[in-house]
């Protein structure tokens, strides 16, 4: 197969979108449109990618990373300006391959077959169209008797009869590197000074090349985004697959409709996810764990068999069998291993809870680090901030914490010690020690009654 290059136009001032933010970065199930563009692009094995961008595109950049070559559209003199800014960059490449950074439901397998088709034909230039989208806004494919492509006519330029056609431009075009570069340079602007890619496929035409077409049949992969209420369509359709996608892979969703899952998520088999609940950014959920309903879950791990209930969870990790909520937070680089219990209202901050380790009601660890197995009692709290600093708190392993302990951090306690209901400790507790009060302090321990001695008579 000959090389194929690809561009990605991405300089347009987006001002349907009405947004301070670039149009193309504009996220649809949580990945910028310009991201999900260039997904499709690699996964069709197009390379090398060129991106055309505007002067200011410090956040493109840093959306995209640094896979991709940047060129800069100085002024949105049209697409096929925009296209010609990345000669140089693409010179060496057989076929170019025209991609919109506003088209974000493009799948890679299509781009392959306009590629397959690209080749086998040797057309000059091979185009994805559809009639399977309402045409409004978009440019025509105008054929003549023989059903040739001749010509692409915007709707600005439509007179009604060309308006009547319903095969309209995706955006997206193969064309042959060589063909493109000697033409684009000398195309005339439109009326309003715009240079139109899509002027070429006239020109093509009129010179006896070749126009090979690919109709789409998916109704929404050409979709164009160029204002909010068109975003929201085309995030629907996503949600959609992405939902049906995972219950083919063996996730249960009873009311897939209330459930909104980012296109970055990774999910296990025989997990259920209850309604309205929401997982998001770089999540992994392992399997069989039970997610909702009511939750949220932000760019954490989740292991297997756990259990989150009405509760948000962001930044963290849980091991396996954790089970969490209702109505607790868990957030800030938490790590919650294997066997943890978080009960009703709980918040747990930059904090470590060892394996096996319970906290049932209304607590809150703050910049902690527990132990396995300890008890957190009911209404037991971390008093992690002093008004100026962030102190930490550490907590050995069997430790007893009672309910409505205060744990004025910086403070340690020792392995198996413990605190009675209400204490506030200021001070270390030494291992295997009790403490109690305000301020707390050591209780003396019973001593221990030695059943096998003899007893005095
Ligand atoms: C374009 C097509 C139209 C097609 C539709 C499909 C042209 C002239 N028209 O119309 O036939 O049906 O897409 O969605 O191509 N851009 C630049 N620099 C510019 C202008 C645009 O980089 O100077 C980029 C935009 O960022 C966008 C893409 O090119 O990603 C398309 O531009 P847009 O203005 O959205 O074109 P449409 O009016 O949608
Ligand atoms: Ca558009």
């Amino acid at each position: 197969m000959s090389t194929h290059a690809a561009v990605i136009l991405a300089a347009g001032k987006g001002t349907r979108m009405n947004s301070q933010t670039p149009k193309v970065l504009h996220r649809v199930c949580g990945t910028e449109m310009l991201c999900l563009v260039e997904i499709a692009a690699r996964q069709a094995g197009l390379g090398p990618i060129a991106v055309v961008v505007p002067s200011d595109s410090q956040q493109i950049e840093s959306a995209l990373g640094s896979d991709v070559s940047y060129v800069t559209q100085e002024e949105q003199l049209g697409t096929g300006h925009a296209v010609l800014q990345a000669e140089e960059v693409l010179k060496s490449a057989d076929n170019v391959l025209v991609m919109y950074g506003d088209v974000p439901l493009v799948a890679a397998q299509t781009l392959k077959q306009m590629m397959k088709l690209h080749d086998d034909t040797e057309a000059c230039i091979t185009l994805l169209t559809s009639k399977l989208v309402n045409p409004d806004g978009l440019g025509r494919i105008i054929r003549d008797s023989s059903g040739s492509v001749t010509a692409i006519i915007e709707e600005q330029d439509a007179d009604a009869e060309t308006k009547a056609i319903r095969e309209i431009n995706s955006g997206f075009y193969c064309f042959r590197a060589a063909w493109l570069w000697k033409h684009l340079n000398g195309l005339p602007p439109s009326r309003k000074g715009e240079v139109f890619l899509t002027d070429l496929v006239a020109l093509a035409a009129k010179q006896g090349m070749q126009v090979e077409s690919v109709l789409s049949e998916d109704a929404y992969e050409v979709m164009g985004v160029n204002n909010r209420v068109q975003m929201a369509e085309a995030e629907n359709v996503m949600r959609q697959r992405i939902r049906e996608n995972w219950m083919m892979e063996g996730v249960s969703m009873p009311d897939p409709s209330s459930v909104y899952i980012d296109h970055t998520v990774k999910l296990g088999q025989d997990t259920v996810i209850l309604p309205n609940t929401h997982l998001t950014g770089r999540t992994l959920v392992g399997i069989a764990c039970r997610i909702g309903p009511n939750s949220m879950i932000s760019d954490s791990i989740i292991g297997d068999r756990c259990g989150v209930l009405s509760s948000v969870i962001r930044d963290s990790h849980l091991g396996d069998r954790v089970d969490v909520g209702p109505f607790s937070h868990i957030r800030g680089g938490s790590h919650l291993e294997s066997g943890v219990h978080v009960g009703t209202s709980a918040e747990i901050k930059n904090s470590h809870l060892g394996p096996d380790t319970k906290m049932g009601h209304f607590s809150y660890m703050g910049d902690a680090h527990l132990g396995s197995n300890v008890n957190i009692g009911a209404g037991a709290i971390t008093c992690n901030f002093d008004g100026e600093n962030k102190n930490e708190t550490h907590i050995g392993d069997d430790v007893f914490v009672s309910c409505d302990t205060m744990l004025i951090a910086p403070v340690t306690m020792g392995d198996r010690s413990s605190t009675g209901a209400g204490a506030v400790v200021t001070k270390d507790v030494a291992a295997d020690s009790l403490v109690v009060g305000v301020p707390a302090k050591e209780f003396p321990k019973k001593p221990k009654l030695d059943l096998d001695k003899e007893p005095s008579s």
